[in-house]
């Protein structure tokens, strides 16, 4: 089965993460979340993957340099301009000529959906589009749904005002189309899947969903990307996990590091207390330096305090430095 992925956005919720780095290409668990994404729908039945790209394709080219990602075959659709998640998925589709049944998911979705029950779920259902549907303490942040005892989905609203939301179900971000759904979208006009195709769908009684219990988060904001990363370590994840420290990580003897990540090459040095953290690749801890609840790709000086931070692969925390709830370098 072929998949379209989406992995076109700016990432913009991930500044200063994604300022040098596309989002899907930011490790979870020291690999990249596209790769964990394409082996989990790899594991579901996909074959062959469309990746949706908005800009700047060479990082995907160069982490896939054979078009493979384990045994899913890649192919590469680069939008003239972005045209939002409905055009993507159009033109993608249309590059790469699909033309049966096919999957659809979000590039910063991590999740222990098995995308074969989903497919299953689909076929059964007979619809013409069928959504992995998740429950969320906040809905208005997702795209929300009222879903009948039927499975079939009787209103979708993207990003509803708080308060207003039709039930505590959201669209997860991953589908299953049939080819149809295509029609729906002009060809290279910006068309958003979430606020054009799936209420044309709704209208025609042709959209359903699948809600399922399964592990979720979008990994596309700060806050919940440590999670996706932290939540790697717990046993918490069904099919997947991590060690906390990478192979290739130099962390001083003398350092503590406590529920926590440490990627590849990565530098912590003495006396250091990492707490809840995530360390990527590149970053350097400098002695004595405390680092709590935050994700760090630049340098924070020694005897540094960094709380609640975000710290780029630009940032710098100078030698004993304090920053609470703050990006280093700022974003707007
Ligand atoms: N190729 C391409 N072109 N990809 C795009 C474009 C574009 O113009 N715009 C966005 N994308 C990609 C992003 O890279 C991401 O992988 C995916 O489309 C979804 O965009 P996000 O920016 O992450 O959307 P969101 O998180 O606010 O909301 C979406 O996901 C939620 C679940 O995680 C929506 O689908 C919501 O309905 C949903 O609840
Ligand atoms: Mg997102």
């Amino acid at each position: 089965m072929q998949a379209v992925v989406l992995v076109g956005g700016f990432g913009t919720r991930l500044r200063p993460l994604t300022s040098h780095v596309p989002k899907p290409m930011l490790p979870v668990g020291h690999e990249p979340m596209i790769s964990r994404l394409i082996g989990r729908l790899e594991r579901g039945g996909v074959t062959e993957v469309v990746l949706a790209l908005g800009f700047r394709p060479e990082p995907f080219v160069e982490a896939f340099p054979d078009g493979r990602c384990g045994g899913v075959e890649l192919r590469y659709a680069v939008e003239p301009e972005p045209l939002d998640t409905g055009g993507a998925i159009r033109f993608a589709a249309d590059a790469a000529g699909i033309s049966e049944t096919f999957v659809v998911a979000n590039g910063d979705v991590m999740t222990d959906l098995d995308v074969s029950s989903l497919v299953d779920a689909h076929r059964a259902g007979g619809a013409l589009a069928t959504l992995h549907l998740i429950g969320v303490a906040d809905p208005s942040a997702f795209g929300v749904v009222e879903l009948g005892d039927d499975g079939s989905i009787r209103r979708f609203v993207e990003k509803p005002a708080p308060g207003t939301e039709p039930s505590d179900l959201v669209n997860a971000g991953t589908y299953v189309f049939e080819p149809e759904v295509l029609d729906l979208v002009p060809v290279g006009v910006r068309t958003s899947v979430e606020r054009e195709v799936f209420p044309a769908l709704v209208e025609r009684g042709a959209l359903r969903g699948h809600p399922t219990q399964d592990y979720w988060i979008d990994a596309g904001v700060p806050e919940l990307f440590r999670r996706a990363n932290l939540d790697l370590l717990g046993g918490l994840r069904r099919a997947e996990s991590c060690v906390a420290v990478a192979p290739g990580a130099r962390v001083d003897p003398g350092a503590t590091v406590s529920g926590s990540l440490v990627g590849e090459g990565a530098v912590v040095e003495a006396g250091t207390t990492i707490v809840d953290s995530v360390i990527l690749p590149g970053a350097v801890v400098g002695a004595r330096a405390q680092v709590e609840s935050s994700v760090v790709m630049g340098r924070v000086g020694a005897d540094a305090t960094v709380i609640d931070c975000v710290i780029g692969a630009d940032g710098v925390v100078d030698d004993g430095g304090h920053v609470a709830y703050e990006s280093v370098p700022a974003t707007e």
